[in-house]
């Protein structure tokens, strides 16, 4: 005779955690494949129209390179870098960003030799640990673009028009880019002085994080948000006049080039940007229905020597891909792609099932996309699944077809099939698809 249960026999198998991922770090889903797909594809075509080579740098770095680098006293090295030390007791990071990854690269592989100017384009993910809110996550993507070892104005100004691309190439409308000059290093110190005089007797008026700045990163008392910061700045000295001859004819050649090619642009002495590598051009691209930039840069002609190589004047810049996203739904511009057309395979009966991936392996050989519902049994219930993926056609391969080496093609739209013999199964398609 059967025991009876006990009581504990009967208790529901403890609960697994239901686990979710980190916060501000987003899984990127299937449904949305379409957006990232899209934002793949225009990347990769604007960085060929504009003679950019892919880099890829790994997502763990020294983080010594970003504290020489982005600088010890900006939040992004203060507050925000995921960094732990490895088994060996090397301190790493998940890199914060693009640039000095891209520059160590230059420095260890040389790679002046490779190009000079070197123009480099990268995409992935980069890690900040910020608060997360609206078009802020501890992980996002960006799209960057470098250009190393050349100072010439028409550089800042291919960067920008590279930037500009993409954001043009996915229809999104009145972008537009703010743009400053934050001097050298002959001209900065004097200007960093004035504002320092200025803000001295007004110290106590700044916000807690500015009291800081003042002493660590005076320039950065430019870009605070809060409102008596804001309100202290307008009458401070601006950098534009204080910048040496250099910075300033450098300055007005890139407006010049922004100007030639009828740019959206807009003069912001404020603009001073949050990490420390940057000299002379820097500038963020805005739309008007968000106050977050949807990219950024500028140009860093002391980060090689920052890093120990030789003065090598650089200029980039870096597009955060979810903004872009936020900011195309924002303006309702679908994710557009030049997708490739699937046809649906069905397949009913043991035998013709399993000649099915033989067929399907040769339409795939073909370049011919090829979507499938094997699992389900009816031919019924596998042409739905093609009516949801919105397949053009239908290959429909029974045990008849499989025996007399035929398969239906059906169009999905009109419903009208036709049989055709499966030598000529491939041109059949593409001649349909065409
Ligand atoms: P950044 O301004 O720190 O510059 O970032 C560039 C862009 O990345 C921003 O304009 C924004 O679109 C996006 N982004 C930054 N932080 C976040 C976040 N927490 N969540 C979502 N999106 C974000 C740099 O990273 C420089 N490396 C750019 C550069 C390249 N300068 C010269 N070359």
């Amino acid at each position: 005779m059967p025991k009876e249960k006990t009581k504990k026999q009967k208790k529901s198998p403890p609960k697994v955690q239901a686990f979710q991922s980190v916060k501000g770090m987003a899984d990127i889903l299937p449904k949305d494949q379409n957006w990232w797909r899209m934002l793949r594809q225009v990347g990769f075509s604007v960085s060929e129209l504009h003679d950019f080579y892919f880099i890829e740098t790994p997502i763990l770095e020294p983080a010594g390179l970003f504290e020489a680098g982005v600088g010890q006293s900006t939040d992004i090295v203060e507050k925000q870098m995921y960094s732990f030390k490895t088994k060996g007791g090397d301190l790493v990071v998940l890199r914060p960003e693009g640039t000095a990854s891209v520059m160590r690269s230059y420095l260890e592989h040389h790679l002046g030799y490779f190009a000079s100017p070197l123009k480099v384009f990268y995409y992935g993910p980069m890690f900040r640990y910020e608060k997360p809110q609206a078009g802020r996550e501890r992980q996002f993507h960006q799209w960057g673009f470098e250009i190393v070892g050349d100072g010439d104005p028409v550089y800042d100004g291919q960067i920008i028009l590279a930037a500009l691309s993409f954001y043009k190439a996915l229809k999104l409308k009145n972008v537009k880019v703010k743009i400053n000059s934050i001097g050298c290093r002959v001209c900065r110190p004097n200007y960093r002085q004035r504002l320092k005089d200025y803000y001295n007797n007004r110290r106590d008026k700044l916000c807690r994080d500015c009291k800081e700045r003042y002493e660590k990163n005076p320039l950065r008392l430019l870009d605070c948000k809060e409102a008596g910061c804001v309100e202290l700045r307008a009458k401070a000295p601006i950098i534009l006049d204080y910048l040496c001859q250099n910075c300033n004819n450098h300055l007005k050649s890139v407006l010049e080039l922004i100007e030639d090619n009828g740019i959206n642009y807009e003069p912001d002495p404020y603009l001073v940007r949050g990490l420390d590598y940057y000299n002379r051009t820097v500038f963020e691209f805005y739309i008007p229905e968000v106050d977050y930039a949807l990219g950024a840069g500028g140009r860093y002609d002391y980060l090689s020597e920052i890093l120990g190589g030789r003065l090598m004047p650089s200029v980039g810049v870096a597009l955060g891909l979810e903004r872009i996203i936020e900011a195309m739904k924002i303006q309702e511009i679908p994710p557009h792609l030049k997708a490739k057309p699937k046809i649906f395979f069905a397949a009913v009966g043991d035998k013709a099932k399993k000649a099915s991936l033989k067929l399907m392996q040769e339409l795939r050989e073909s370049n011919i996309a090829v979507a499938e519902a094997l699992g389900k049994k009816s031919l019924k219930a596998q042409l739905k699944s093609a009516d949801k993926q919105k397949a053009p056609l239908a290959m429909i391969f029974g045990q008849k077809e499989a025996f007399e080496s035929t398969v239906i093609v059906r169009d999905m739209r009109s419903g009208a099939q036709e049989t055709v013999v499966l030598n000529r199964m491939v041109e059949e398609v593409k001649k349909r698809l065409h």
